[in-house]
């Protein structure tokens, strides 16, 4: 009996916000990455037929998994109507900042438009993850945005989508620090305030145009300068056990700047060389580790591919 006809496809994880891009700013990491791959099947519609690495805790409807979601939204946007299966491969923790529904999503979209003859163009398919990411945690494309497109992305706006890819500071290297604790990111963001003050607003205008002139003139004294917060972290840090001072930890050990990562409850780092950036990751690791969490850390080039066939 010939195998059905199936495509694989990664997509890496993400660091959303980045300080003062709530919402607007994103990165591709070069790992940990979901593995989705696609088969076409008989029947029309979507199917999950097996899911992995999620400690069963991820839906296996595929209308209410992120995966599921993003195939459909991809059949419809192609026109296409034809009966596919997935299987999930999850490779990072779920509710831990670090763009998870996004990069099964992704990696579900990517995988199936390979599949259907890749009708849709990248952007197209940015939109099909927005669907399934606004059914999970929320309309926004910052997480799904960089897991496709791969970079730094700028989200001018969701609807229409409009998308901006910046360029990545040479040398710049991000370090995650993840913690063995959950947070979802509804409940994230039911956290943050309805309104802010003018003066917060101010502040965060100005570090964002500071982050953007950074990234066009390599400037990393100004990067470093760029990444603070006043519209999300104020309200999630007191969420996240001992976040103020894993993001004091990295700064002490060298790291040009650091903030929550996505909703959290991750703590991003930027750095310049391996050696700092590897004693910024233990300086973060032992800051949750006073506040009684076990954590892992990943360090990579910030300059990263997004989703891919394989
Ligand atoms: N911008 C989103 C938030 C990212 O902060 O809620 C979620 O990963």
């Amino acid at each position: 009996m010939t195998e059905a006809p199936s495509v694989t496809a990664t997509a890496p994880a993400t660091i959303a916000n980045l300080g003062p891009g709530f919402d607007l700013l994103g990165l591709a990491l070069p790992a940990p990455c979901d593995r989705v791959t696609a088969r076409l099947m008989g029947a029309s519609g979507v199917r999950i037929a097996s899911q992995i690495g999620d400690d069963g805790r991820l839906p296996t409807e595929a209308e209410r998994n992120t995966a599921g979601i993003a195939a459909m939204a991809t059949l419809r946007r192609a026109g296409i109507d034809v009966g596919i299966e997935l299987d999930i491969d999850k490779g990072m923790p779920i509710g831990s900042g670090l763009g998870s529904s996004a990069a099964s999503a992704a990696a579900a979209a990517c995988a199936v438009n390979a599949l259907i003859g890749s009708p849709l163009r990248r952007s197209e398919l940015v939109a099909a993850c927005v669907d399934a990411e606004a059914a999970v945690s929320g309309r926004h494309a910052d997480n799904v945005a960089p897991s496709l497109l791969g970079g730094l992305v700028l989200v001018l706006s969701v609807d229409p989508l409009d998308i901006v890819r910046l360029p990545v500071p040479e040398g710049l290297l991000a370090v995650v620090a993840t913690p063995d604790f959950e947070l979802e990111t509804r409940r994230a963001r039911e956290a943050l305030p309805k309104n802010v003050p003018l003066t917060d607003a101010t502040f965060n205008s100005g570090r964002l145009a500071a982050f953007v002139t950074a990234c066009f003139s390599n400037d990393l004294g100004l990067l470093a300068r760029a990444v603070d917060d006043r519209l999300h972290v104020p309200a999630r840090a007191p969420l996240i056990p001992g976040c103020e001072d894993v993001m004091q930890s990295a700064r002490d050990a060298g790291a040009l700047a650091s903030s929550i990562s996505g909703s959290g409850p991750s703590v991003f780092a930027f750095c310049h060389g391996a050696e700092t950036s590897t004693r910024v990751a233990s300086a973060m690791r032992e800051a949750f580790a006073k506040a009684g969490l076990d954590s892992h850390a990943h360090v990579g080039s910030a300059d990263s591919p997004g989703a891919r066939t394989r």
